[in-house]
């Protein structure tokens, strides 16, 4: 069993564990009051809602299931979240377990952190790249028509439980996609090394999480070095989008790295051993680093992106494995070198 500590605006634990022996034992104690909604999804209910049914024998459980899918991520099954712990008599003294991926992470907290200006939020992620990435840091959201994450708030769950077992049933694509995450974390730190990528277990989420846990200890809120979590996920998300969210997340992710690779080498004049270190890494995580768009293309969607500063991005680009740097780039500046390297 491995055991992390947040301390952001709110302090708490993360535990990673295998097996659901202790299952009970490790949330139980986190839920307040004697209400508690579980939100999840149709495939994890399916899957795994006899655990949890078993161990609430004493609370009264409200359960919401939503389809499942980022579709299911929208303002409709907010408002149906949140009016059903209404209509249920949760006040602020009662628990919600976000059980699911990111998806059921993201629109449980959102609605965890509004209703009633903020209830206990318990995490228990079910997928890879839940579990190393969104169910840590409070970051909430849905969907609006207008774009992906539109509307959200930071809000720190209370605990998040992961236990490996239910990575059993993950689809090989889900894995992949969480795979991206993790490839990423190996960039930013020299703590996860290349054999740990080999096996996905509680050690490797423990290592991911420990980069995710200091940087948002240092920045919760995204005003400098969180930032550095979003490394390959410039140009990542405008393929993303290219592809009419075809790709999953994580795949496009490590084609971001691609870039990332290739822009540092322009920015900061790496040798050649030090880029060779780097697609080494993406070598050996078998990543895919096909892209089927032009420069064009990929310049006009960081340019459509919000996140995007006036004329500028922030770039987070890398001196080494394990030195990643947030350096604000000209966009116009940006499309030289991603021309420069396409050529
Ligand atoms: N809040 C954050 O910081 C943050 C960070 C990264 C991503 N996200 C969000 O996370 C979402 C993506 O999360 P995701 O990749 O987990 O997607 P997801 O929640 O849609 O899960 C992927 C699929 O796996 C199924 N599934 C879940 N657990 C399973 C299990 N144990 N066995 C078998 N099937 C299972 C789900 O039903 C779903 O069909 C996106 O909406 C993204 O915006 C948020
Ligand atoms: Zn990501």
């Amino acid at each position: 069993m491995f055991e992390l500590e947040v301390s952001a605006s709110k302090t708490y634990k993360i535990t990673i564990e295998k097996g659901f022996s202790l299952f009970s034992e490790r949330v139980l104690p986190y839920l307040v009051g004697r209400n508690v909604a579980i939100i999840t999804d149709d495939i994890v209910d399916k899957l795994f809602g006899g655990i949890l049914d078993g161990f609430l024998e004493n609370k009264r459980v409200v359960k919401i299931v939503l389809k499942h899918g980022e579709k299911s991520k929208n303002a409709k099954n907010y408002l149906h979240i949140i009016n059903a712990l209404a209509e249920n008599d949760f006040t602020r003294e009662d628990s919600v377990i976000a059980f699911g991926g990111g998806v059921i992470g993201d629109i449980a907290g959102f609605a965890a952190s509004t209703y009633m200006r903020g209830i206990t939020l318990v995490a228990v992620p079910t997928t890879l790249l839940s579990m190393v990435d969104s169910s840590v840091g409070g970051k909430t959201a849905i969907d609006l028509k207008a774009g992906k994450n539109l509307c959200g708030t930071f809000y720190q769950p209370s605990a998040v439980y992961i236990n490996t077992e239910f990575l059993k049933s993950l689809p090989k694509k889900e894995i992949k996609n969480g795979l991206g995450e993790v490839v990423k974390y190996a960039f930013l730190s020299d703590t996860v090394k290349k054999s740990d990528i080999k096996n996905i277990d509680e050690n490797l989420i423990y290592k991911c999480l420990k980069i995710k846990r200091d940087i948002v200890n240092e920045d919760e809120k995204e005003s400098g070095v969180r930032a550095l979590l979003n490394l390959g996920h410039t140009v990542g998300h405008a393929i993303e989008k290219l592809s009419g969210y075809k790709l999953s997340h994580g795949a496009c992710v490590v084609k971001g790295l691609r870039y990332s690779i290739e822009v540092s080498k322009r920015l900061f004049d790496l040798d050649g051993k030090t880029v060779n270190k780097m697609y080494a890494l993406l070598k050996y995580a078998k990543c895919d680093l096909s892209v089927n768009f032009s420069v064009d293309e990929i310049a006009e969607q960081i340019i459509a992106d919000k996140k995007r500063q006036g004329d500028s991005v922030k770039f987070v680009a890398i001196k080494d494995v394990g030195k990643p740097e947030i350096v604000k780039i000209h966009l116009s500046k940006l499309k030289e070198m991603l021309n420069d390297y396409e050529s």
